[in-house]
């Protein structure tokens, strides 16, 4: 069988996604913006998953056609489509995993921020109607300014008074995603093996990779973790540039997240050992947000992974408390903007 692997072996134990498969489980997973760059690869890679029975596909145009093209592969989830307001809570109604990825994606020139006046107000939206539909979903935020969407849906599920921290993610997944493909390209390690946390936000210097946990472990020179440390901070700008107008990353961006999907409906099928980065409610530092590796499991997040901050060499020490002043100023716009609209 054709086999693609989403997860590395060091943390993920090389799980697979078959295609073709007889269904292993019976997960409903709604995309919300499923008709953009994003969203229709990652509706792909969904409807190639076991685990999925159902595959709910919601945007505020042209989703019919994506949900009908879908839908003719003889893979064991049904696709339906939605479209518009008036169809967005019978899309969400009996749904495990709520994948945002609606809106704005950036042009050269612009920062993640710059989408914060679109982006807040679709996001907030969205949320508030997997509150009142299906609020005991994994939520899944890809929209960006991560480091602010992600605290505007915290306040409208605590509004809506539903809000479980342990259910609601950014989605960081492709910053490991890129960590571990420019670590193995410079040291020459085998892809399957690699893995790299990154730890922060979504955002510039907000991204940290910890080069110093990456496993297998490898020894980088001062110069070598200076590349790699800005190289995967700026992947994001690298992509926007080389598509020079025409958007951000949305094929790498649908692979991560359906790593990141994959890995949920593992964790809420029982599988005892499923670890991800992500973007969540966290004790870890100062900030009531934070991206680490957490432990995932039926319930959400089983436990945040504190000894990854633990034994920082002197860069990444200096770096995190650098990160800090952006991040937070990030969080509490998401706060102000959700908490204004009361
Ligand atoms: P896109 O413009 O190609 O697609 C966005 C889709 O959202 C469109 O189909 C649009 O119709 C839909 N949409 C807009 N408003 C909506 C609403 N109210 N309800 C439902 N759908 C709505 O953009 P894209 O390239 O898919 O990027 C989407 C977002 O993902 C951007 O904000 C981008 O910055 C972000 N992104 C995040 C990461 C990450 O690592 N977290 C990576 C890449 C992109
Ligand atoms: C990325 O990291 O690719 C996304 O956050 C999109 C962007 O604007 O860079």
């Amino acid at each position: 069988a054709l086999q693609t692997s989403f997860a590395s072996k060091a943390h993920t134990q090389d799980r697979t996604i078959r295609y073709n498969l007889q269904p292993q489980a019976s997960f409903r997973v709604a995309v919300l913006g499923a008709a953009g760059g994003i969203g229709q690869p990652l509706a792909l890679l969904i409807k190639m998953s076991p685990l999925v029975s159902d595959l709910h596909l919601y945007d505020i145009a042209n989703v019919k056609g994506v949900a009908a093209d879908l839908s003719h592969c003889n893979t064991p989830s049904q696709v339906k489509d939605f479209t518009g307001a008036s169809e967005l809570a019978n899309c969400l109604k009996g749904v495990d995993v709520v994948v945002i990825p609606a809106g704005v994606p950036r042009k050269p020139g612009m920062t993640r921020d710059d989408l914060f006046n679109i982006n807040a107000g679709i996001v907030r939206d969205l949320v508030s109607a997997v509150a009142d539909n299906c609020p005991g979903a994994f939520i899944h935020i890809i929209s960006n300014p991560v480091n602010s969407t992600v605290p505007i849906a915290a306040e409208v599920l605590k509004q809506k008074g539903v809000y479980d921290p342990k259910k609601l993610f950014g989605v960081t997944t492709l910053d490991v995603v890129r960590a571990n493909t420019f670590v193995a390209q410079r040291k020459n390690l085998k892809l399957i093996d690699v893995d790299v946390p990154v730890v922060g936000g979504h955002a510039g210097i907000t991204i940290l990779p910890l080069l110093s946990k990456t496993k297998p472990s490898a020894s980088f020179t001062d110069q070598e973790i200076e590349e790699l440390t800005v190289r995967i901070q700026n992947a994001g700008t690298e992509v926007v540039e080389a598509k020079a107008g025409a958007g951000s990353a949305t094929l790498s961006m649908a692979y991560a997240a359906a790593r990141f999907v994959e890995s949920s409906l593992r964790a809420l099928d029982g599988d005892g050992d499923v670890y991800e980065c992500a973007f969540v409610q966290s004790d870890l530092t100062d900030l009531p947000f934070f991206a680490s590796r957490i432990k995932l499991g039926r319930k959400g997040v089983e436990a945040l992974i504190p000894s990854d901050l633990q034994g920082l060499t002197e860069y990444e020490q200096k770096a995190l408390e650098a990160l800090k002043p952006e991040l937070k100023a990030s969080i509490e716009k998401g706060i102000a903007f959700a908490q204004k609209q009361t």
